[in-house]
């Protein structure tokens, strides 16, 4: 594979500071160097232009930092549309989840039937009418599929990126109400933790992967939050929620999801330095990228 990577320095899309280091910790753990010796061409593009917190202008919307987050990640949409067109495979760092609508934005220039995994304790699809927090990075599945402000519904090009029904979300085990009644309107395939506690990963991924292939999509992007594993392998992450996929689930995803060759673009999100036990929850990232490009022990 020709890999591009794009760093996304952008932690406005939430409240707590240092998901913006999250591309450089990453980096640090050695990933460059590690997708090479698996056989990959690595391009590392840099990073996509945010503006700092401490420049941001007053919010008109109770949407948190809206028109920061907007322009930072059509950059990002524009960036991710010319290495799609290229070729390249897509690698996004980010940064919090806010960052996926641009990068799915981006994708959906080329693939018009795309399918999504969302690896995930949380379903990120609040709306500024349903979200608790004003957190954008709550609602980037909510505007990839239509829902929610205008400015981030009809960001890089008008309207849904992503058909409901090419979703499915893994790991959930944290959803709001507005959220709950959203995945039931539009039929959105959740694998919770409880579906993995009860038939295993093998089984999930299994079934994940049948699933998207059956809605014969032309391209399937993994959106990893690395909240969805269980903090006590990835504390560096600014909403934890305790009892999440492990280590070793979370490599078999990967690994399963290399077997298929359904990948064709991917993003590493919320890693936050500043929240992380000495560069950990990077350190988790890129093992699970080694898996993903087919890193094999023997
Ligand atoms: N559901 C909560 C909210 O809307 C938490 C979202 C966490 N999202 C994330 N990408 N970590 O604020
Ligand atoms: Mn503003
Ligand atoms: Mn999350
Ligand atoms: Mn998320």
């Amino acid at each position: 594979k020709n890999i591009s990577i794009i760093g996304v320095p952008l932690d406005l899309g939430q409240n707590r500071r240092g998901v913006d280091m999250g591309p450089s910790a990453i980096r640090y753990a050695g990933l460059v160097e590690r997708i090479e010796s698996i056989g990959h061409q690595v391009m590392d593009e840099g990073d996509i232009y945010v503006d700092a917190a401490e420049q941001r202008d007053s919010d008109e919307t109770n949407l948190k930092n809206l028109d920061e987050v907007v322009k930072a990640t059509t950059r990002l949409a524009q960036k991710v549309t010319d290495i799609v067109e290229s070729g390249n495979f897509p690698l996004v760092l980010g940064g919090d989840h806010s960052i996926a609508i641009g990068t799915l934005s981006g994708l959906a220039v080329k693939y018009k039937n795309l399918g999504v995994i969302w690896y995930d304790a949380h379903a990120d699809l609040n709306t500024e009418e349903t979200s608790p927090s004003g957190n954008i990075h709550g609602m980037p599945l909510a505007a990839l599929i239509g829902l929610g402000h205008d400015k981030l519904v009809n960001l890089h090009n008008e309207g849904q990126k992503v058909k409901p029904e090419n979703v499915v979300i893994i790991g959930a085990r944290s959803v709001d109400p507005g959220e709950r009644e959203l995945i039931r309107e539009k039929g959105i395939k959740v694998y919770t933790m409880h579906e993995i506690d009860r038939h295993g990963m093998t089984t999930v991924m299994e079934d994940a992967i049948a699933y998207l292939k059956d809605r014969q999509v032309d391209g399937v992007h993994l959106s990893l939050d690395l909240d969805g594993l269980d903090p006590l392998y990835t504390p560096g992450v600014g909403t934890p929620v305790p009892g999440g996929m492990s280590y070793r689930e979370s490599h078999l995803a990967m690994e399963m999801l290399e077997d298929s060759k359904i990948i064709t673009s991917a993003e590493f999100v919320e890693v936050n330095p500043v929240l992380d036990d000495k560069n950990k929850t990077a350190d988790v990232a890129v093992g699970l990228m080694g898996s993903l490009f087919g890193e094999k022990l023997l």
